[in-house]
């Protein structure tokens, strides 16, 4: 954990990382080992907006939906006794990372993974992953994204771990 980070235990963990670093796989696990609730970002924007997020991005862009996704975990990330999953590229909000990054009791988690651990964990979802479906600028934001994800208040490697043991590190790290 780093040393700008709080000490006192938090009431919210939130979950960082590029697609297929186990966000929506951990986040219940976590969860039910703290006795807390568990949501997915994605899936409040989905049932929401009544589409999936494939229709978002085609029907209305990227930047629509990143704002979508900002005032989204605006609203959801008060919560108490929380473990939120992020979509992958949300980091990418100057805001979202601020408020996450200095919230009272928030604990920004990032899940670290290798871009061939993304590509081996994702494959055949492209479908359903719009920025997975962009190959040509895959490498280019996973790069552009990592210095992002590193802000956070911990990062743990979890290319070779399993999600039990992702989530044990995860609670090692916040004692
Ligand atoms: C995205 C990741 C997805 C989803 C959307 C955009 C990204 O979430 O929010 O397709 O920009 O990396 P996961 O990280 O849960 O796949």
């Amino acid at each position: 954990m780093k040393a700008s980070t709080k000490s006192a235990a938090p009431r919210r963990i939130v979950l960082t990382g590029f697609m297929g670093s186990g966000k929506t796989t951990l986040g219940p696990l976590l969860a039910a080992r703290l006795g807390w609730n568990f949501i997915d970002a994605d899936d409040v924007i989905v049932a929401e907006a009544g589409v999936t997020i494939a229709e978002l991005f085609a029907r209305h862009g990227e930047a629509a939906f990143r704002e979508r996704e900002r005032a989204t975990i605006a609203r959801l990330a008060p919560g108490d006794s929380l473990v939120l999953a992020l979509g992958g590229g949300a980091i990418e909000h100057q805001s979202t990372r601020d408020l996450l990054l200095t919230a009272p009791d928030t604990l920004l988690v990032h899940l670290e993974v290798e871009l061939v651990t993304t590509l081996k964990r994702c494959k055949g979802t492209e479908q359903l992953r719009p920025i997975l479906a962009d190959q040509a600028n895959l490498e280019s934001r996973y790069q552009r994204r990592l210095p992002l994800y590193r802000t956070a208040h911990v990062s743990i490697a979890v290319d070779a771990l399993t999600p039990e043991e992702a989530v044990n590190a995860i609670l090692r790290a916040i004692g």
